[in-house]
């Protein structure tokens, strides 16, 4: 199940199968969602605000319903199991501990509720602060704790009742980068050594890449990709996912041929261009066709001899340290950019050059317009 599309009868821990959701009975905000998890993976759903991120989590926490399609839960539609047997834990945006309990009394309360006895709860509760290096913190409030230990507080009594699923709805958001980063590796190492399924939300691309197993991209109440982070990044199937993933160049034309696997695009100035047809099937279509900055080559050599060039003109130079990042004026449009390694023999680009610019056509991929 490569496409991630839920089956009847498989053996996933987390399925959803044409699932839609309307809060008012006439816009529907989950269009058509299918996926299918196995126990133990890392999955991530990616998308801009308001493309129905947070109502996924929520159905599948069980906080509201589906308005069609299925659920389920290790094999079981997800409305017939009980809440306390659904042995699922949540960590969202803004902590929402208990403010008038210590952080101990945090952790104790959802094994209170699944009624473990006293010094069942104490062991655990240490074991879950001392994961997430809270270990001397039990007896303080929340108020006396700083965003971050509070963050780490609120994953530990996500985890305290080892449950199977753990959702987290963008935790990270409101933590600076340096935190932000050391906990979202705490939090995959977490996961994986506790072999816990994770559905996690955020909008922040580069956190959706290094942390997860697989990322879902959403927009407009659909999955747009469903794919691990490199095949997410170097094979987007649609402009969307291309744009939204990564830095991107667009050139926009019309397919003027189709042979061999490739896609010889005329764009609106007149240049020609060479890409991969991913989401073209037509000549005289219009496509717009996507191309990495890593991936722009300006020295002929380094292309084949039948590749076609591009004229550019250098608008702006920047020196980044490890590498170098040019601005160019290509087929109109003036935000074209090229990254470069700082590496031995590399050119540093002046404003005001004129320079022939091109790519090997598998790096240049044909999409929607
Ligand atoms: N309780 C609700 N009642 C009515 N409409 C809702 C409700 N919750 C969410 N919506 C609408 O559903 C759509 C999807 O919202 P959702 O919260 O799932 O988006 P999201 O992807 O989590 O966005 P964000 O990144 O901003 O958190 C939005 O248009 C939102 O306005
Ligand atoms: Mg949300």
């Amino acid at each position: 199940m490569a496409d991630g599309t839920a089956h009847a009868g498989t053996d996933a821990f987390v399925e959803f199968e044409r699932v839609q959701k309307s809060y008012d009975g006439e816009t529907l905000v989950v269009k058509d969602l299918n996926l299918a998890m196995p126990k133990g993976e890392f999955l991530t759903m990616l998308g801009p605000s308001g493309s129905g991120k947070t109502t996924c989590l929520m159905m599948l926490a069980g906080f509201e319903t589906a308005t069609h399609g299925e659920i389920r839960l290790d094999g079981s539609p997800i409305n017939n199991i009980p809440p306390h047997k659904r042995g699922i834990g949540m960590v969202f945006q803004n902590y929402a501990l208990f403010p008038h309990m210590s952080v101990a009394e945090n952790l104790s309360f959802p094994l209170e509720v699944r009624q473990l006895g006293k010094s069942e709860r104490e062991a655990k509760i240490q074991r879950a602060l001392d994961m997430v290096q809270m270990g001397e913190f039990g007896g303080r409030r929340p108020a006396q704790l700083s965003g971050g230990q509070q963050q780490r507080v609120a994953l530990a009594r996500a985890l305290v009742f080892e449950p199977e699923l753990v959702l987290m709805d963008e935790p990270l958001g409101a933590l600076d980068k340096q935190l932000r980063e050391s906990l979202q590796f705490e939090i995959t190492n977490l996961a994986h050594e506790l072999g816990i399924t994770t559905v996690y939300v955020t909008h922040d691309q580069t956190e959706a890449l290094t942390m997860s197993d697989r990322v879902a991209v959403f927009d407009d109440g659909r999955i747009q990709q469903l794919a691990p982070p490199d095949e997410l990044y170097e094979s987007p199937q649609n402009s969307f996912v291309a744009q939204f993933i990564g830095e991107n160049n667009t050139l926009e034309g019309v397919v003027q041929e189709l042979r061999d696997g490739i896609a010889i695009v005329r764009l609106d100035d007149g240049g020609l261009i060479d890409a991969v047809p991913v989401n073209v099937a037509e000549v005289g279509e219009r496509t717009l066709v996507s191309i990495r900055p890593e991936r722009v080559e300006h020295k002929r050599d380094r292309l084949s001899p039948d590749a076609h060039t591009l004229k550019a003109e250098v608008l702006e130079f920047i020196y980044m340290g490890d590498q170098f990042r040019t601005r160019l004026r290509v087929a109109g449009r003036d935000d074209f950019i090229v990254k470069s390694r700082n590496a031995q023999g590399q050119d540093r680009l002046r404003p005001g050059e004129t320079i022939e610019i091109g790519w090997l056509p598998e790096d240049a991929r044909a999409l929607d317009a």
